[in-house]
């Protein structure tokens, strides 16, 4: 039975980030500065701006900066206050006074899907949202917050959808499906890294997912699928017979930070809306483009 209020978000943060290398050898990916916020502040921010209550971040052995970034340094906001520097000192901890961040360990790397599996009981039987650690969305409404909405008229499982080139598509996630709504798709098919013949669409699952606790139960007997890993989409497949499942075009940019051109387009996408940085920004970026 699908109900209740999301109030927990799982952010799984524990992958190794190899499209990063060597950038990423010994700094998680979450915590490469988009502008001047790291990617995962980004993510912790939608998850807040949905309503969601509490956080859960999948981390690993060596990605345990991520959640020291979460944690108060009094020596540092002291300094910065003395300095009068008091709205800097502020934003050092915003985010954990206004969500409960908690975490829990991946010990081996085995795939999205035992990654969310490992936040089972800190989710409990609810409820609740997957954000992607290295997927940023930027939406007058947040793309979480989007799901929800969906969520809740449908009293269904949704994820976050995207059309991309059909050469594109073994990269995703795919799903198939009629269209229910103009952006929502009642789901009949989904598979990981599918070949261009074997895509149902061109419809690529990004990193923005609303599920029930049914998928715990699926996930928990799931054999290893593509690469080896428990994927988090061989969990959802199953789920269509269980609850059914929807796609919804979030209306946004979307990008993939954890990729080296996505997030170089991140960082001039929020540079460019950085009311120091963008008239700078914009004669560098004219000046390179007449050079290149
Ligand atoms: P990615 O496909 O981006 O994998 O995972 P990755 O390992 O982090 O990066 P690459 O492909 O090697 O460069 C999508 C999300 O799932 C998390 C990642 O941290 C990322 O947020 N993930 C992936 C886990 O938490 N655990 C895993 O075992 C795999």
């Amino acid at each position: 039975m699908v109900s209740g209020k999301v109030k927990k978000a799982v952010i799984p943060a524990a992958g190794l980030g190899t499209r990063f290398l060597p950038a990423t050898k010994s700094v998680p990916k979450e915590l490469l500065p988009i502008v001047d916020r790291p990617t995962i502040e980004h993510i912790v921010d939608e998850v807040h701006q949905s309503g969601i209550e509490t956080a859960i971040i999948i981390s690993r052995r060596g990605k345990s900066a991520i959640l020291d970034h979460f944690e108060r340094d009094v020596d540092l906001e002291n300094k910065l206050k003395k300095e009068g520097k008091f709205e800097l000192a502020r934003r050092l901890n915003e985010q954990s006074e206004l969500i409960t961040i908690v975490s829990v360990r991946q010990s081996v790397p085995l795939g999205l899907g035992q990654a969310v599996y490992t936040a089972r009981s800190l989710v409990g039987d609810e409820p609740f949202a997957v954000l992607l650690g290295d997927d940023i969305f930027d939406s007058s409404l947040p793309a979480t917050l989007q799901l929800i909405q969906v969520f809740e008229k449908f009293q269904k499982p949704v994820v976050a959808l995207m059309t991309v080139e059909s050469s594109d598509i073994s990269k995703f996630g795919c799903a198939g499906g009629e269209f229910i709504e103009e952006n929502i798709l009642e789901i009949n098919s989904i598979i990981e890294k599918p070949s261009v013949e074997e895509a149902p669409s061109n419809f690529a699952v990004v990193g923005r997912y609303v599920l029930t606790p049914t998928v715990f139960e699926i996930l928990k007997d799931l054999p290893p699928g593509k690469g080896g890993e428990i994927q988090l989409t061989d969990a959802l497949a199953k789920l269509i017979e269980q609850e059914g499942l929807l796609g919804y075009f979030v209306d946004g940019y979307r990008f993939d930070a954890g990729d080296q051109l996505g997030f170089l387009m991140a960082n001039i996408h929020f540079g460019l809306k950085n009311e120091k940085l963008k008239d700078r920004l914009i004669a560098f970026l004219k000046d390179e483009i007449k050079s290149s």
